[in-house]
């Protein structure tokens, strides 16, 4: 195992009908609450009402910031810093799915802090701003994918140059997440296998990304693997059913809270991969993975066979002995995986033509530089070539 710290300082809220808490729980963080959401006009707006008359019952001046977008612009999460810190806000309440509660995160640290969201950013050599602090976040996840409910990491787009990138940091970890199966039971069919994807690709990033040695991380990340996958089949039957939905909300949490990869924590070249997909194209990052993880697993087979092997015998019943040929089989499992539950897409079915292949292999290994030239880390450095040939098995 490689040395690591780890925490878990959000405190989980979780119940059908608990999201008219809100207001008791934010009354501890302050007297005036900014709620930041999507634009209005959406199957939310009854969840946004909920919220904002549980805060004002409870004593709380309200703010309310919509239009925040899937893939949340910095440009956007500009202008909420500018009003959250005109209205003297003290805290946000973060509604809406991951880019909602990315976006929050940037709000409440950068009014903190000074300077804009995109400041903050990973972006190739640049050394990022640091934070100074933040003012509290209480998250309201409305889908289980990005498990941001729970985290320090945020992804934002800034669309002047059509770059998405990350950072992490522990100021902006929320302090309380309700997490309402009756609130997620809103999701449609297609954001729902979006969403079951992005859990998986976060359950794998780690676990096939590092050389370490973690048989406690490998057995938390593969019991929420074969969790999601049983749920996931029931979810697509019943899309209302709310105990699937806790099921799924649960592997969308600790599925991204570093409890998968304590011991081995490595790097998370799909995650990459996937950015100028929803970068340049706008394509929500869900099914940008979607896309992405069959030809991921398939190119890069070879990098770290025996885990790639170890994936495929303990979560998709591939009995093979031989490391490499089990390795190459994840992929095909996965596939047919994604087809039965209707999510498997190509870079043409979601209409991304592949006339930018090398300029979006050129943006990853910009914005994401690896040990050598014109690459980016992962099982193995993953080099420019690497990448436009797995855009090529998008296809
Ligand atoms: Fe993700």
């Amino acid at each position: 195992m490689t040395p690591f710290e780890w925490n878990f300082p959000t405190k989980l809220t979780y119940g059908p009908g608990r999201i008219s808490e809100v207001g008791e729980i934010a009354k501890a963080y302050g007297k005036k609450a900014m709620v930041a959401t999507y634009a209005k006009g959406s199957p939310l707006d009854p969840v946004i009402d909920t919220v904002e008359a549980s805060l004002l019952e409870a004593g709380l001046e309200v703010v309310v910031f919509t239009g925040i977008e899937p893939n949340p612009r910095a440009q956007t999460i500009d202008k909420a810093i500018e009003m959250f810190k005109a209205e003297e806000c003290d805290l946000v309440i973060a509604l809406g799915g991951g880019s909602v509660i990315d976006g929050s995160k940037y709000i409440s640290a950068t009014a903190f802090s000074g300077g804009n969201a995109w400041d903050y950013v990973v972006l190739g050599d640049r050394v990022p701003r640091e934070y100074t602090g933040a003012f509290p976040i209480i998250s309201i996840p409305t889908i289980s994918a990005a498990g941001s409910e729970c985290n320090a990491g945020g992804v934002i787009t800034n669309a002047e140059t059509n770059e998405k990138s990350f950072s992490r940091s522990p100021y902006r970890i929320p302090k309380v997440a309700i997490v309402d199966p009756e609130v997620l039971a809103s999701v449609p069919m297609r954001l729902t296998q979006d969403s079951c994807v992005d859990i998986f690709s976060h359950l794998i990033e780690h676990y096939l990304s590092s050389d370490a040695e973690s048989e406690f991380a490998d057995r938390q990340t593969e019991g929420m693997i074969l969790c999601l996958k049983e749920n996931f089949a029931k979810i697509i039957e019943n899309l209302d059913d709310l105990e699937v939905r806790g099921q799924l909300a649960l592997c969308s949490i600790f599925g991204w809270s570093g409890i998968q990869a304590l011991g081995r924590m490595g790097c998370i070249p799909m995650h990459s991969i996937e950015m100028p997909l929803s970068g340049i194209y706008d394509l929500p990052h869900g099914r940008g993975m979607v896309v992405v993880i069959p030809a991921y697993l398939e190119h890069m087979a070879d990098a770290k066979p025996h885990r790639w092997a170890k994936l495929a015998r303990r979560c998709f019943d591939v009995t093979e002995q031989d490391d490499l040929k089990a390795a190459k089989l994840l992929s095909v499992k996965v596939t047919e995986w994604l087809k039965e539950t209707g999510a498997y897409l190509t870079l043409s079915d979601v209409g991304i033509p592949d006339d930018k292949f090398e300029q979006m292999a050129d943006d990853v290994v910009r914005m994401f530089p690896g040990p050598i030239p014109q690459s980016t880390p992962g099982a193995r450095p993953v080099t420019k070539d690497d990448i436009v040939a797995i855009y090529e098995l998008c296809k």
